[in-house]
């Protein structure tokens, strides 16, 4: 469902599977040659490893756990809310790949940094920050959840300056993709400020289209000429105070 300030979603995983995915992959590769980093996901660790050796055979140059999504039930957050299934978690999936392996954390945490130490001790190559917020709007006509999930999981500009906190936090412990409400060149540049290394942009190609891509990387060119500054050298420059 579309909000003011974001999405609201329980779309609950839907995909073709992994053989049919990996597939697409294969496909996707023959006509493109671009960096791909699959999630995976799954109801066990085991599960999960599966479906990531899979990924990998069928050409990902990266995988990422999805440990983290709130509305789905024995999928995702379950396996990686604490720091100790967390670290079951990746450790299986790091036996089962050799492609460098990311992370996607819940922001529904006290305390980030210990899933993210969790994961990183695992043998993770880096994180991803952050899922959707576990949410829910109330129909106050109808007097009822509207998604007949009752809760969906909320991304978009709402979530942003929860995702550069856990950005802010994270960055000391490894590379991390910052993600989380990123719509333009400025929500791009304070992940990068924060300490992200890459940006990750979901919702806004909803919302704006495919076209935010270019309008993200041309306003920060821009801006990086504007100070003077290397990309490198604006990543964490947001953490001198
Ligand atoms: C419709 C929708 C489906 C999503 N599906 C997944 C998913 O399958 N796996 C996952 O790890 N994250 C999933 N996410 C979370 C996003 O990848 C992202 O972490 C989150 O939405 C915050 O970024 P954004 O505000 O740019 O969307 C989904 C988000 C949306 C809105």
């Amino acid at each position: 469902m579309e909000l003011p300030f974001g999405l609201l979603n329980a779309m609950g995983l839907p995909n073709p599977g992994v053989k049919e995915f990996s597939r697409e992959l294969k496909e996707a590769r023959s006509i493109i040659d671009v960096p791909v980093i699959a999630s995976a996901g799954g109801g066990t660790p085991e599960e999960v490893a599966y479906v990531a050796g899979m990924l990998a055979d069928a050409g990902a140059d990266a995988i990422e756990i999805n440990a983290s999504c709130p509305h789905v039930k024995a999928h995702g957050l379950e396996l990686g809310s604490t720091p100790e299934d967390l670290f079951l978690l990746v450790r299986e999936v790091r036996n089962a790949v050799k492609v460098p392996l990311f992370v996607k954390l819940t922001p529904m945490t006290n305390n980030i940094s210990a899933l993210g130490e969790a994961a990183m001790k695992a043998g993770a190559n880096g994180l991803t920050a952050i899922n959707t917020v576990k949410a829910m709007i109330i129909d106050v006509e109808a007097m009822s959840p509207i998604l007949s999930n009752k809760f969906g999981g909320l991304s978009g500009p709402a979530i942003r300056p929860i995702a550069v906190r856990a950005v802010y936090e994270l960055a000391g412990l490894g590379d991390v993709i910052g993600t989380g409400g990123v719509e333009s060149w400025r929500d791009a540049a304070e992940m990068l400020l924060a300490g992200a290394k890459a940006v990750g942009i979901g919702t806004a190609i909803y919302r704006r289209g495919l076209s935010v891509f270019k309008e993200i990387l041309d306003g920060l060119t821009r801006y990086l000429e504007e100070k003077g500054l290397t990309v490198k050298e604006l990543i964490g420059r947001g953490r001198n105070c």
